[in-house]
């Protein structure tokens, strides 16, 4: 059985840590085939820099997905541009010419191909490209010997992940929603195959709102007025799903929660 570990949204610098103090114990229970991380927050809470890219990379996750903030850090910009087959993703669907890339294909350590794919929803989200039509272009790049093939769906609205969850049933193993820093409770493999969660949640601070101290985001909502949004410190998680695939048929069998603390 292909075991995929899929760790939720890293936040900051107390998600780094509770991702490098407990992956060892992770990969030692499980024995994943691959580890993947939504990396968007791991500076800072606002997008990621080459050095974090690094870092994380070498905790021995294999590739990092990220969503509407990897732009947030401009020297994340030229990085992206000049590692074009990097293992660092954007959503595919921004238009054209923005740098980086939304797909990945690699193989693993037993030298199993694998495919990740990185898209955003467009839901309470900027209105990019559509990440169901930018998907099936994604599907028609890969060879039909990589069977195992992972989706992060980075947004905002259930229904949006929902429907690409089904859109994509039979087509992909997993689908896994990213960004709205909540995990929710509605893991399944779907009749296709394909194992689905609407969100992982992050890895970061939960003593917060998503994330931010909580005092300044209430202070937002009370008075409409910018404020700046600091990294919270307490009740610091680890949020992931396990996966197993058939890496014959790269069909799903079975997806489960995972909370570290
Ligand atoms: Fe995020
Ligand atoms: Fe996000």
């Amino acid at each position: 059985m292909f075991k995929i570990l899929f760790i939720g949204d890293i936040y900051g610098q107390p998600g780094r840590r509770i991702v490098k103090e407990h992956l060892p114990a992770l990969t030692e229970e499980y024995a994943p085939d691959l580890v993947l991380a939504n990396g968007e927050n791991a500076a800072a809470g606002f997008g990621i820099t080459p050095p974090l890219v690094e870092e994380l990379l070498g905790l021995g996750i294999a590739v990092l997905t990220s969503g509407n903030h990897i732009w947030d850090k401009k020297e994340i910009l030229p990085y992206l541009a000049e590692h074009a087959d990097g293992r660092l993703l954007r959503p595919a669907n921004y238009p054209g010419d923005s740098p980086g890339h939304g797909i990945y294909l690699g193989k693993t350590r037993a030298q199993v191909p694998y495919a990740v794919m990185n898209l955003q929803g467009r839901v309470f989200m900027p209105a990019i490209d559509c990440p169901f039509r930018t998907t099936d272009l994604l599907l028609e790049r890969i060879p039909p010997e990589v069977k195992i093939r992972i989706l992060d769906f980075h947004a905002e609205a259930t229904s949006e992940k929902m429907a690409l969850g089904w859109y994509l049933d039979g087509r992909v193993t997993a689908v896994v929603g990213t960004h709205t820093h909540v995990p929710t409770a509605d893991e399944r493999v779907l009749p296709g195959g394909t194992a689905y969660i609407t969100d992982l949640g992050m890895s970061g601070p939960y003593d917060s709102v998503i994330g931010v101290e909580k005092r300044s985001v209430i202070e937002k909502f009370l008075t409409q007025i910018p404020v700046r949004f600091d990294v919270a410190k307490g009740d610091v998680r680890l949020s992931a799903v396990l996966i197993e695939a058939d890496a014959g048929d790269g069909r799903a069998r079975s997806i489960q929660r995972l909370m570290r603390r």
